[in-house]
């Protein structure tokens, strides 16, 4: 028999590991709809994903996660050992300010106009001037300004923007000019230059411990799959290749942010290494609910019975279990090609 004394001692430290503190005491988000949980809800927009099947495997139903449960965003912070989901920035309150704010918004890139012709979208300048007023919240909360200066150089910073730069930008020519101003170089070029004033912005406010997603792979996406064809291919590679030239120079420019800003740790995850397929599995680019022609989920139709087996939820976005791997892959990295030079756990003890 165990002696009650030591079972309530085991209850304890079970408890206190439950419950422990996080890792970090607060997690910022920046990004679009791969992250956004609900900042688009009250938005003039096409882009909102606050109806059913969005959310039928979340916790809280529909809230405006573009996914039937959590994004990548959300599966870090429960890593990181938040117990709550961080709040979007539209709701969020002095209550729970402190422990970070997610500034996500569907359909966001990093420059101003892409997105535009699906309505109003919080672009990532506007998601740092967000930050800007959050920091004044908690600094007056907190009413120590050195104490809030260090606390929020403690904080994980996300970032997981730029695919709306392509999806509803450069790949839509009638509506926009940039496939004709620019080769793919040399718009990624452009991108990553602005890409790297906002980050080097985000450092200026106060963030030195930032992992930065590179883009997944746009053309093997179901709803660009339909769009484009794949010429018998798995994926539509010409887009392919134009999203690796952004990603091989966003790595270079977080190298460079590193060598910059030496009392500052910025780490590069990289999604086509996370998101190759293991082994001889391969999973068909299928959506799991019914798509609409704009790639999301048809409002109240039902979806694929078993989401575990699909990878994408609609057009566009990953299901919870894609999202899972990729969580868990730049949380503890398989390889330093998951995830360079830091994963997001040695991020948070650094
Ligand atoms: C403000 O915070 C700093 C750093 O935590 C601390 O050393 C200082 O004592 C605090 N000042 C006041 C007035 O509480
Ligand atoms: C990402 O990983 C893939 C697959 O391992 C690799 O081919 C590619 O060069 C990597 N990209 C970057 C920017 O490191």
């Amino acid at each position: 028999m165990v002696h009650p004394l030591r079972l309530l001692f085991h209850v304890l430290i079970f408890i206190g590991l439950v419950a422990g503190e996080p890792q970090v005491p607060c997690y910022f988000i920046f990004g679009d709809s791969l992250v956004d949980s609900g900042n688009n809800n009250r938005l003039d927009t096409t882009a909102k994903a606050n109806y059913p099947p969005y959310g039928i495997d979340f916790p809280k139903g529909v809230t405006g996660r573009f996914t039937n449960g959590r994004t990548v965003a959300d599966i870090i912070g429960q890593l990181l050992g938040f117990v709550d989901f961080i709040p979007p920035y539209a709701t969020v309150t002095d209550q729970v300010i402190n422990t970070g704010v997610n500034y996500g918004s569907g359909s966001a890139g990093i420059r101003e106009e892409s997105g535009s012709h699906l309505g109003y979208r919080i672009n990532l300048d506007t998601q740092l001037l967000n930050h800007v007023t959050t920091i004044s919240r908690i600094s007056a909360l907190q009413n120590n300004k050195t104490f809030t200066a260090e606390y929020l150089k403690k904080c994980i910073y996300l970032a997981n923007i730029g695919s709306n730069d392509y999806i509803n930008n450069y790949l839509i020519p009638t509506r926009y000019p940039t496939s004709k101003i620019y080769t793919a170089d040399q718009y990624a070029t452009v991108l990553v230059q602005q890409y790297r004033q906002q980050l080097t912005t985000l450092y200026n406010l106060g963030a030195r411990k930032i992992a930065i997603f590179g883009l997944g792979q746009i053309g093997c996406t179901p709803a660009e799959i339909a769009n484009f064809g794949t010429n018998g291919k798995p994926c539509v590679e010409w887009i392919n290749d134009a999203i690796k030239l952004f990603n091989d120079k966003l790595k270079h420019v977080v190298q460079e942010l590193n060598s910059d800003h030496f009392n500052a740790k910025f780490t590069f995850i990289n999604l086509t290494s996370i998101s190759a397929p293991q082994g001889d599995v391969s999973v068909p680019n299928v959506p799991c609910c019914q798509v609409a022609n704009s790639g999301q989920c048809v409002p109240n139709s039902s979806p694929c019975l078993v989401r575990a087996l699909s990878v994408f939820y609609d057009g566009f976005h990953p299901t919870e279990v894609a999202n899972t791997i990729v969580a868990t892959r730049s949380y503890i990295a398989l390889s330093n090609k998951d995830a360079s030079p830091y994963d997001i756990s040695h991020l948070a003890r650094l």
